[in-house]
């Protein structure tokens, strides 16, 4: 048998293939605003599970406390330094000059004040959910030191951030405390712009001989399977730090 080809085609026909290249169009424009809705994992309340943490779990992890304002002063000690090397970590973020970065659970501000020095033609958005952090970050200002912070209180479930508003967040030693993971890298991944970065630091829960007790850790394994309910990339994790990850994720281009 021989297959015949017929190329000619009806007007009627070319109504329809013009409708559905219509259509075609239509759903490749709304296909990039569906991807975004990440689907929530849930939490699990397990008073019969809880170590130290609020007993509220997410993914199988212990949500920490919230360390308080009055404990401040323990986020400026010296020794942080060496331990934590927050100028390195800085660096690190390879910053553009005019770029607008986020330092989510920006406690006194001790990462804030360093990134703002980086981005003299941009803004660090300080967001935390204590009014007296973000005093602490006010009153630190000065002329020539921290003038492009703005500071924002921010919700338990929300950053408050406008929608693709920002090109980096960075979160070091805070995101094991958000009572609402979840809600809260929603409202961050849709705040950074495509492409758009976050730096997640945390101490590695791998490590038993990094002395920290252990929900104020997480494993890279972990916080790769958190940050992927949102489509975040991992691009990479850099190990210089002595006691924790730098973990960064990337929001996809056009996400
Ligand atoms: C351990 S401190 C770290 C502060 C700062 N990142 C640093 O490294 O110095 C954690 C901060 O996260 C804040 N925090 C906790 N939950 C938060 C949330 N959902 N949104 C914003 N900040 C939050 C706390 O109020 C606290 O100031």
């Amino acid at each position: 048998m021989r297959l015949i080809y017929n190329f000619a085609i009806s007007p009627a026909q070319v109504n329809l293939m013009n409708l559905s290249s219509r259509l075609l169009v239509l759903i490749a424009f709304l296909l990039p605003l569906t991807a975004q809705a990440a689907e929530h994992p849930g939490y699990v309340a397990d008073p019969e599970r809880r170590t130290t943490g609020i007993g509220k779990f997410y993914m199988g992890r212990e949500i920490s406390f919230v360390m308080g304002h009055l404990a401040a002063d323990w986020l400026n000690r010296p020794g942080r330094i060496q331990e934590e090397m927050p100028d390195q970590v800085v660096e690190n973020m390879n910053l553009e000059p005019d770029e607008v970065v986020a330092d989510i659970g920006a406690g006194s501000g001790y990462f804030s004040f360093r990134i703002a020095e980086k981005i003299p033609d941009g803004e660090v958005l300080a967001v935390d959910i204590q009014q007296e952090m973000l005093d602490l970050i006010e009153r630190q200002k000065s002329a020539d030191r921290g003038e492009n912070i703005r500071t924002i209180l921010g919700a338990i479930d929300d950053p408050r951030l406008p929608e693709n508003s920002i090109d980096a967040a960075i979160m070091v030693d805070a995101y094991h405390e958000f009572s609402h993971p979840f809600e809260m890298i929603d409202g961050i991944y849709r705040a950074l712009k495509p492409g758009g970065r976050i730096f997640l630091l945390e101490y590695r829960g791998e490590d038993p001989s990094v002395p920290i007790r252990p929900l104020h850790k997480m494993t890279e394994e972990q916080a790769v399977r958190e940050m992927s309910v949102f489509g975040l990339e991992w691009t990479d994790t850099l190990d210089f730090l002595p006691w924790q990850h730098m973990m960064i994720f990337t929001k996809v281009e056009g996400e």
